[in-house]
C-alpha cells in the first residue's frame, strides 16, 4: 500500500488525473472502475480538462462504475447515472455502450449482478479501480461487516451513509436504503487501485484502514491485501496517520522512473 499526501485536494486530483492519462496512453483499450460522490468530482475536472487541452482519448476506453441506488432511474438528479453523466461521460469522447453502471431499477437483483460480474470478466477485468471512502470505512457500498471477498450484489445502507448522502436528495426519507454495489472481492480484483480522500472526515477511516487491522469492520482494511493500491490523501485525511513522516519521505526520494 503506498501512501501520498498532497497539500490540497486540487493537488491530489491532478495527480490522479495524470496517473490516468498515463495508463491510457500506455493501454489505449484500458478498463477503469470509477467511484461517484464528492471525492472524484476534481479527478473528474481535470481529466475532462486534460481531454480538452492535451486531447487525453477516452474512444477506446471501458468503464464500470462501482454502485448505484435500488429504486432510482438513471434520470433521476441523485443517481450515480445522472452523475456519471454530468460529472464526466458527456464532456469526454466516451462511448456510451462501453461504459457501465448497476441497474438501479433492476427487478432480478441476483441475475442482474451476476452479469455485471460476467461483463467486467468479458472485458478483461478492471485495470484501475478509483475509489472513494465512507466515513465508516466503506468501499463501494460495502458496508461495515461487508464480506472481505463480497462480489456485486444488493446492500442495504448504515443510517449513516444514508445521513451523509441526504444533501443530494429533497427529503430524508427519499434516500434509498437498498443499493447494487460491486463486491469487495470485485475491487480487489481490479490490477491497480487509486483511493482518494479529502477532508477531517476521512481522517480516522484513513488510520484505520492503512494503520489499523485488517477487518470487515472496516471494509477499506483490505486493501493491505492488495498488491498495487495507492492512496492519494490531502493533509486532512492524512491528519490521524502515525507514520505520515515517512510515507511522505517514501514519495518526495522516489527514484525518477518510478515518479508519475
Ligand atoms: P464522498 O463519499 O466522496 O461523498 O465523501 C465517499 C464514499 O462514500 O465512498
Amino acid at each position: 500500500m503506498e501512501v501520498i499526501i498532497q497539500s490540497s485536494k486540487q493537488e491530489a486530483c491532478a495527480l490522479g488525473a495524470r496517473w490516468i492519462a498515463r495508463l491510457l496512453r500506455q493501454k489505449p483499450r484500458a478498463v477503469l472502475g470509477l467511484a461517484t460522490g464528492s471525492t472524484p468530482v476534481l479527478l473528474y475536472k481535470e481529466l475532462i480538462r486534460l481531454h480538452r487541452e492535451e486531447g487525453l482519448d477516452f474512444s477506446g476506453v471501458t468503464t464500470f462504475n462501482l454502485d448505484e441506488y435500488l429504486g432510482l432511474a438513471p434520470e433521476h438528479p441523485a443517481s450515480y447515472h445522472h452523475f456519471m453523466q454530468e460529472n464526466l461521460f458527456r464532456h469526454i469522447n466516451i462511448a456510451p455502450e462501453n461504459t457501465h453502471i448497476p441497474d438501479g431499477q433492476a427487478t432480478d437483483v441476483p441475475a442482474t449482478c451476476r452479469a455485471y460480474e460476467e461483463k467486467i470478466q468479458a472485458a478483461g477485468g478492471i485495470d484501475l479501480q478509483i475509489l472513494g471512502i465512507g466515513g465508516d470505512g466503506h468501499i463501494g457500498f460495502n458496508e461495515p461487516s461487508s464480506s472481505l471477498t463480497s462480489r456485486t450484489r444488493i446492500k442495504s445502507l448504515t443510517q449513516r451513509t444514508r445521513q451523509d448522502n441526504a444533501p443530494f436528495f429533497e427529503k430524508p426519507e427519499d434516500i434509498p436504503q437498498h443499493v447494487i454495489t460491486m463486491g469487495v472481492g470485485t475491487i480487489m480484483d481490479a490490477r491497480e487501485i487509486v483511493l482518494l480522500a479529502f477532508g477531517q472526515g476521512k481522517a480516522a477511516p484513513i488510520s484505520a484502514t492503512v494503520e489499523g487491522p485488517i477487518t470487515a469492520s472496516v471494509p477499506a482494511s483490505i486493501l493491505q491485501f492488495h498488491s498495487k493500491a495507492t492512496l492519494l490523501l490531502d493533509e486532512e485525511a492524512a491528519g490521524d496517520l502515525k507514520r505520515a513522516e515517512y510515507y511522505r519521505w517514501v514519495h518526495d526520494n522516489k527514484p525518477d522512473w518510478q515518479k508519475v
